[in-house]
C-alpha cells in the first residue's frame, strides 16, 4: 500500500515537474521567439573552420541550445566558451552533458540580450530574423574590432560597423561570417 502510494507521488512529481518546464518553455518561446533547432553537424564544422579559433579565445553562442558550441570550442579549441540560453529544455540537456563530461565552460540561463559580450573574440549564433535585428544593434554598439561574428541560417543585416566577409552554404542554408570593418582592412 505504501509503496504505490510512494509511486504514485514520485509520478505526480514527475508530471507535474515535466508540466511546469513546458509552460516555461512555452511562455519563453513566446518572448524570444526562437525555436530551439539544432545546427546540423556539417554547419556547424564550417562555422568553426570560418572563426579560426585560438586557444584562449573567448568564444560565446547566443542561444547555445544544448552547448554543442560550446563544448566543441572548449575540447577541440582550447578556448574559453560560454553559453546563454532562455529554454529550460536545452538549458538543462547542456547543463547534463556538461555535467557527464566535466567541461569546464559557463552555460548560463540568461537572455544574451542583457549580457556584456564586449570582451568576445567569437560570436556564434542560430537565431530568427527579429532576434537578428535586435542583437546586430547590440553587438553594432559593443563590439571591439577583434570579434568575429558567425551566424548559421539568417544575417545580421543591421550591423553597420561589421562587413560580410563571407557567406556559403550548408546544403541550402545560409552561413554568415562578419567581421569588423577595422580587422578587415588590416588584414587586406
Ligand atoms: C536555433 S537554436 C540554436 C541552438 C544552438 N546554438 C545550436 O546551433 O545548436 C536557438 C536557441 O536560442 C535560444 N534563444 C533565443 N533567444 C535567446 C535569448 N535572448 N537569450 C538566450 N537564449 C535565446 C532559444 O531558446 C534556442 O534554444
Amino acid at each position: 500500500m505504501y509503496i504505490i502510494i510512494a509511486l504514485s507521488l514520485i509520478i505526480l512529481a514527475i508530471t507535474t515537474a515535466i508540466a511546469i518546464i513546458t509552460i516555461i518553455s512555452l511562455l519563453i518561446f513566446g518572448y524570444v521567439k526562437v525555436p530551439y533547432v539544432k545546427t546540423p553537424e556539417k554547419g556547424l564544422n564550417k562555422m568553426f573552420e570560418l572563426a579560426k579559433i585560438k586557444p584562449n579565445e573567448k568564444v560565446y553562442d547566443l542561444g547555445c541550445g544544448n552547448g554543442q558550441f560550446v563544448f566543441k570550442a572548449e575540447k577541440d579549441f582550447q578556448a574559453k566558451a560560454s553559453g546563454f540560453e532562455l529554454s529550460p529544455y536545452p538549458y538543462l540537456l547542456a547543463k547534463t552533458r556538461q555535467f557527464l563530461k566535466g567541461y569546464k565552460s559557463k552555460i548560463y540561463f540568461k537572455n544574451f540580450l542583457n549580457q556584456d559580450l564586449s570582451d568576445a573574440d567569437v560570436i556564434f549564433c542560430f537565431l530568427m530574423p527579429g532576434a537578428c535585428k535586435k542583437l546586430s544593434l547590440k553587438l553594432d554598439h559593443e563590439l571591439t574590432s577583434k570579434t568575429r561574428i558567425i551566424s548559421y541560417g539568417f544575417g545580421l543585416l543591421n550591423l553597420k560597423n561589421f562587413v560580410l566577409v563571407e557567406k556559403c552554404y550548408n546544403k541550402n542554408t545560409p552561413i554568415y561570417y562578419y567581421e569588423n570593418n577595422q580587422l578587415s582592412i588590416t588584414r587586406e
